[in-house]
């Protein structure tokens, strides 16, 4: 790479990728699984409704076969997790974001998985030993089966199990975490699982909607104090899904600003994810992923420099997309860096950039045929395979900057 028209990013910028645990480990137990199994036969029926590509409907596992709904063995990151963290420290990265499957720590009420606590220290201790410093997500959507029995986020106690699970994993883990995610982003789960019925419990009620707001901003609250009564200075926050939204000030207020007020006094950074613009956009035809979302990078500029208000420092815990054939893969890293950099210029306070994701992986409802990954998962063999998108978000991350492929930056 010529050294010319290289944007240069902070010194000890993060650069890395994301995963979360449901989505990648593989053999895990919770409210998604069992959910998975009693409603993968109509979503097949409804994916049989819709007009699919042919690039998609001829990959390996396509969305018309009841497995894709199915998360079962995921990517078996939970076994392979040395080999794919070898993968990412071989891509330059030095940072990484996974989640702690609370199922697995606490699959009975009040019991607690020592030999699980253990297997997610040799998972941070492997991520240290290759220089990769870990940002750790406490709640990634799944829930322990006896606490969605009890409501899951409807019920009041909520809150205070969770904060039991987080000072357990806290207590024994803090020597190995500086970087705590509480909640990956809370208005999109509920929306999801209390207003629109597509994720497990599939309620659709404005007021358990709310409701389930409240009780996950109550939960981030004692969570906050009780991770920083064990260990003083670490840093805290959420991961929070903002969209662009143009011209649209009340949706603007509503989804990107409400929650983060709600906790404005207990959060140490902001972890931003995003993907896209406001979905009601009809103007320019816009790039689109495999799922259909637009490319609007500038979109992010916009949100960081709204974000700077809180003063905060703020990391990229999610941006990327989903493209099978990798051809538009490296043009939205490269697009969206672009503008991260200029608000950084203008005095946002961005330290970190995490790509969705490390690897191809279990897509929530959609299941398995959305590929977002660097890497690019068989899921016969578990073979990975370095995508060569991954190869050029290589060299970003080697250089601290991105090369310019037309100058943007005035
Ligand atoms: C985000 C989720 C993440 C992944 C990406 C594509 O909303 O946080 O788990 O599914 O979307």
């Amino acid at each position: 790479m010529s050294k010319k028209n290289i944007l240069k990013f902070p010194k000890n910028f993060y650069w890395g990728a994301s995963t979360s645990a449901h989505q990648v480990e593989g053999g895990n137990f919770n409210d998604w699984t069992e959910w998975e199994k009693k409603s993968s036969k109509s979503k097949v029926q409804n994916a049989k409704l819709e007009n699919w590509s042919n690039y998609i409907l001829e990959n390996y596992p396509n969305p018309l076969q009841d497995n894709n709904y199915i998360s079962g063995q995921a990517c078996d990151h939970y076994t392979r997790y040395k080999e794919d963290f070898a993968l990412a420290k071989s891509l330059n990265q030095n940072a990484h974001r996974f989640s702690i499957e609370w199922s697995r720590i606490e699959p009975e009420q009040g019991k607690f998985n020592q030999k699980e606590i253990e297997h997610y220290r040799e998972v941070l201790l492997s991520l240290k030993e290759r220089g990769l410093e870990p940002f750790v997500t406490l709640y990634h959507w799944t829930l322990p089966i006896w606490l969605a029995e009890k409501g899951g986020w409807l019920n009041p106690k909520t809150p205070y199990y969770f904060d039991r699970y987080v000072k357990i994993i806290s207590e024994n883990l803090f020597n190995e975490v500086d970087f705590w995610i509480t909640i990956n982003e809370p208005l999109v789960y509920a929306g999801d699982a209390y207003l629109k019925g597509f994720f497990p419990p599939q309620k659709k009620s404005i007021f358990k909607y709310f409701k389930v707001l409240n009780i996950l901003a109550k939960a981030h609250q004692l969570a906050y104090k009780s991770l920083h009564l064990i260990d003083l200075d670490c840093q805290v926050g959420i991961a929070k899904n903002n969209i662009h939204f143009k011209n649209i000030f009340l949706a603007h207020y509503f989804w990107n600003k409400y929650f983060l007020n709600k906790i404005k006094k207990e959060q140490d950074f902001i972890g931003l994810n995003y993907y896209f613009h406001h979905r009601f956009f009809k103007g320019r035809k816009l790039l689109v992923s495999d799922l259909g979302w637009g490319f609007y990078p500038q979109g992010i500029y916009y949100l960081l420099k709204d974000l700077k208000k809180y003063k905060k420092p703020i990391y990229i815990t999610e941006n990327g997309l989903a493209d099978i054939k990798d051809t538009k893969r490296i043009r939205f890293i490269k697009d969206h860096l672009k503008y991260i950099y200029q608000a950084i210029k203008e005095g946002v306070d961005v330290r970190g950039y995490f790509y969705w994701s490390l690897l191809d992986n279990f897509e929530w409802n959609k299941g398995f045929w959305p590929r977002f990954g660097l890497v690019e998962i068989d899921y016969k063999t578990m073979k990975r395979k370095i995508r060569p998108s991954a190869y050029e978000y290589a060299e970003i991350c080697r250089e601290n900057g991105v090369q310019l492929r037309k100058q943007i930056i005035k």
